[in-house]
């Protein structure tokens, strides 16, 4: 893989450099509520920038279905781009349309442009081989090298993530490489004991990445929605919490080989429950409870780690010396459900192994709960596509810039 650094080398002034972000930012209405993964291709765009290129910034936003949807836009992260790197940042409306070339040819050397959301065309996101090619083949027209450093979105065989890349001389931006190079820490001679924390809504999602973790890590812990999948698979009752029946046999599974391979799986002890799903826009006060996490009465849902399950993963991480954790504990937006998710943070703050936290809503959860991304190993922009990454699966982002 090319570096940003050796493309520098090369010469980039005058040159049209596409840049491909990830974007992917949490928005309410128009306000961004966490900037972590602009703040994240910041270097490249400035490096890019002040070697004379003319950057142009493309990302996906959301999920919009193939047509422009003005709730999608990538202006406010535009806009925020150009705060970050205290410049102008021109915005194209569209992506490969007349305001797309007319930005790109009135683009200065030096200067920056962020393109409309990708997915906004139908090509970006199609299963379609000859569908992509020809969206890559239009965006293609706009530049003259490639750089990928939308690490977010590197498991996704998009037109700008895939097939891009084959159609310019291309090159990996520093983000790429600083999360490859994390990745491997967590999947080479890994320095143990090695832990890791799962959590999220739903097991199917982590199927895989517990599959080969089983044959990896030394711990781990489960917390989420996902573990009621877990509890019930035990024979508890798990009232109306989330459950995926389906994937009882899945779980028992995993269980039982993790009591084969000696490694240690851990499910809450407690859990904080209540009678609805609390409002997440007012964060109004909810009545709740903590209950055992086997004597879950029926007609309530877990929504939280309790205390004890708290202190027990704080104690089943503080001598880990590797320490991968993805997704909540709990729906940590509101104030009543956030403590297993800061429990299981300022564990790893006080940890002083190397802790990673895998993207997505964890990351923005550490930050959102006000700690210093600073006193992580390291925070990854990419929630699916450190996943990936660590079941093992080649992901097209990362080929298509092998030489
Ligand atoms: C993410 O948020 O994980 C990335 O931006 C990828 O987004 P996607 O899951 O919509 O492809």
């Amino acid at each position: 893989m090319k570096t940003i650094d050796e493309l520098l080398a090369e010469g980039v002034a005058g040159k049209r450099v596409f840049v491909r972000a990830d974007l992917n930012v949490p928005l309410s209405g128009t306000t961004i509520t966490d900037d972590g993964r602009i703040r994240a291709v910041q270097p490249t765009v400035e490096k890019l920038a002040a070697a004379g290129a003319k950057v142009i910034v493309a990302s996906h936003l959301g999920r919009p279905k193939g047509a422009p949807d003005p709730a999608f836009s990538l202006a406010p992260a535009a806009a925020r781009l150009g705060e970050l790197i205290g410049a102008d940042v021109a915005f194209a409306t569209d992506t490969v349309g007349e305001s797309a070339r007319a930005t790109v040819a009135a683009l200065a050397d030096g200067r920056v442009a962020v393109i409309e959301n990708l997915r906004f065309n139908a090509g970006e996101t199609s299963k379609d081989d000859a569908e992509r090619g020809a969206f890559a083949d239009q965006l293609a027209e706009l530049a003259d090298v490639y750089v990928g450093d939308g690490f977010g979105a590197v498991h996704r065989k998009h037109a700008s993530v895939f097939d891009l890349p084959a159609r310019l001389p291309h090159a990996a931006g520093d983000l790429i490489a600083t999360e490859v190079g994390v990745l491997k820490k967590l999947t080479e001679d890994v320095a143990r004991p090695y832990a890791v924390v799962l959590g999220g809504s739903k097991v199917s999602d982590k199927l895989g990445v517990i599959d080969h973790l089983l044959e990896r890590a030394d711990r781990i812990l489960i917390g989420g929605g996902m573990a009621y999948t877990f509890l019930k698979a035990q024979g508890h009752e798990v009232g109306s919490s989330l459950l995926q029946e389906d994937q009882i046999p899945v779980v028992l599974e995993y269980l039982k080989r993790a009591e084969e391979k000696g490694v240690e799986f851990v499910l809450p002890v407690d859990v904080v429950v209540s009678g609805q799903f609390p409002d997440l826009k007012t964060k109004a006060p909810t009545e709740h409870s903590t209950v055992p996490a086997d004597a879950i009465p029926a007609g309530v849902m877990g929504l939280d780690n309790g205390p004890e399950t708290d202190k027990l993963y704080a104690s089943k991480l503080a001598d880990a010396v590797t320490v991968f954790w993805n997704g909540p504990m709990g729906v940590f937006e509101h104030p009543d459900y956030a403590e297993g998710t800061r429990a299981v943070a300022q564990a790893l703050v006080d940890s002083e192994g190397f802790s990673v936290v895998g993207g997505g809503d964890s990351a923005a959860a550490v930050r959102i709960l006000g700690f210093d991304e600073n006193a992580f190993g390291h925070i990854s922009t990419g929630g699916g596509a450190s996943l990936e990454y660590l079941e093992g699966k080649t992901l097209p982002g990362l080929a298509a810039l092998e030489d």
